[in-house]
């Protein structure tokens, strides 16, 4: 049975490289349009976020997840089953003039090279490629990606056409370059930074948020960002907290300290089962259903990372929905996993604007102010 939340976990977005150009060629391209490296966001049914990017000559286009735990991008090809619950535009190899595909030199059938692509829920087989990406305008030509042929269940049930990784770079396929290597290589960002709007807006054409290649915007967010260094080992965007907090009260849920990573693909937060099973308790829950006459006394939530308390509010970790027979439900968007690191999803994203830095690759950055409304 297919339920929106089956798929909350899929996404996870991996950030690679941005970097600065000091090629006058690329700064001058820059100034001739604002919106460059901007791609808006939409919202579907407080789940994911997809943008539209193009892929190949003449540009054919795909809504795909932007997401900070994967390092891969795929869209789907005209070998995509057509039993999907939502119809999704197919890549037409054929269609597109520089598109080629990549063999194994080491194979004497130099046969295509095909990949298992694997999310925390939901997987894919894809063939390795190479074609021009078009990314909020600019264009990354020779971008290496996957044309996928054959989901499994999971994505048969997705809404969006395709996945964007920008995490770092050791998540990724070896012997490609991720979409963030591609952007810092070619100088095609001044400022090796991307940074994500996300805010739970509805509604078609709603504004719901805006992810910014090279830069950030000013009205995206309140004061300024607090930073804290990733720990960046397995290339997720992995932070540092020391303290959980549920209305003021220590939770003992992260002492002395525990990890957390940033998660665009991700629409909950997840913590590991002890852990998660503590803040369920503080809230008189033994479990994510919640009667719904009980959100509005729902207290704050808040994580400590850097020395500084981030608080969420029940209007981000809250999530009312109907069910088959329009009846109302609500959940806690706090999730039980095997896992000990924490992954701040979508609903700590909504409350924070976030700046993903890699001006120094080797030392990634993440940066933290409260969303504008
Ligand atoms: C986050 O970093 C910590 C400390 O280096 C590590 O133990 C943990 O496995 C990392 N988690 C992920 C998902 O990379
Ligand atoms: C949980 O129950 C206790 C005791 O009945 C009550 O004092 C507290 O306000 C409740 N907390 C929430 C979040 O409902």
């Amino acid at each position: 049975m297919f339920t929106l939340k089956s798929f909350f976990v899929i996404v996870t977005i991996i950030i690679c490289d941005l970097q600065i150009s000091n090629g006058s060629v690329s700064l001058t391209i820059k100034k001739k349009n604002i919106n460059e490296g901007v791609v808006s966001l939409t919202n579907f049914d407080d789940v994911i976020y997809y943008g539209e990017v193009s892929v190949g000559t003449p540009p054919q286009k795909f809504n795909v997840v932007f997401d900070t735990g994967s390092s891969n991008f795929w869209i789907p090809s005209t070998k995509w089953p057509t039993d999907t619950v939502y119809p999704h535009p197919k890549f037409n190899t054929e269609g597109s003039k520089t598109y080629t595909a990549k063999y194994d030199n080491t194979d004497k059938h130099k046969r295509k090279i095909n990949v298992d692509i694997t999310y925390t829920v939901g997987a894919l087989k894809g063939t390795l490629s190479q074609d021009n990406l078009i990314l909020g305008g600019i264009i990354l030509e020779a971008q290496d990606f996957f044309v996928g042929f054959k989901p499994d269940l999971h994505m048969k049930k997705v809404k969006f056409d395709g996945i964007l990784g920008l995490g770092l770079p050791s998540l990724k396929f070896a012997g490609t370059v991720s979409v963030l290597e591609n952007l810092v290589n070619k100088k095609l960002i001044t400022q090796h930074i991307f940074s994500i709007r996300m805010t739970p807006r509805k509604g078609p054409g709603a504004d719901a948020g805006q992810i910014i290649f090279g830069g950030l915007n000013e009205r995206h967010f309140l004061g300024k960002h607090f930073y804290v260094p990733v720990l960046s080992g397995k290339g997720f965007w992995n932070i540092s907290m020391s303290q959980i907090s549920v209305n003021g009260e220590d939770m003992k849920a992260c002492a002395p300290q525990c990890f957390a990573f940033v998660d665009a693909g991700t629409t909950d937060i997840f913590g590991p089962k002890d852990e998660i099973m503590k803040i369920y308790a503080a809230v008189n829950t033994t479990k994510k259903q919640i009667a719904c006459y009980k959100v509005k006394t729902l207290p704050v939530i808040s994580f400590v990372i850097g020395g500084k308390s981030f608080s969420i509010t029940r209007n981000n970790y809250a999530y009312e929905y109907l069910d088959r027979r329009g009846a109302k439900r609500c959940d806690l968007r706090l999730e039980q996993s095997d896992s000990n690191t924490w992954v701040l999803g979508i609903a700590f994203m909504e409350a924070y604007h976030t700046v993903f830095d890699i001006q120094d690759f080797n030392k990634p950055k993440i940066g933290f102010a409260s969303a504008a409304p």
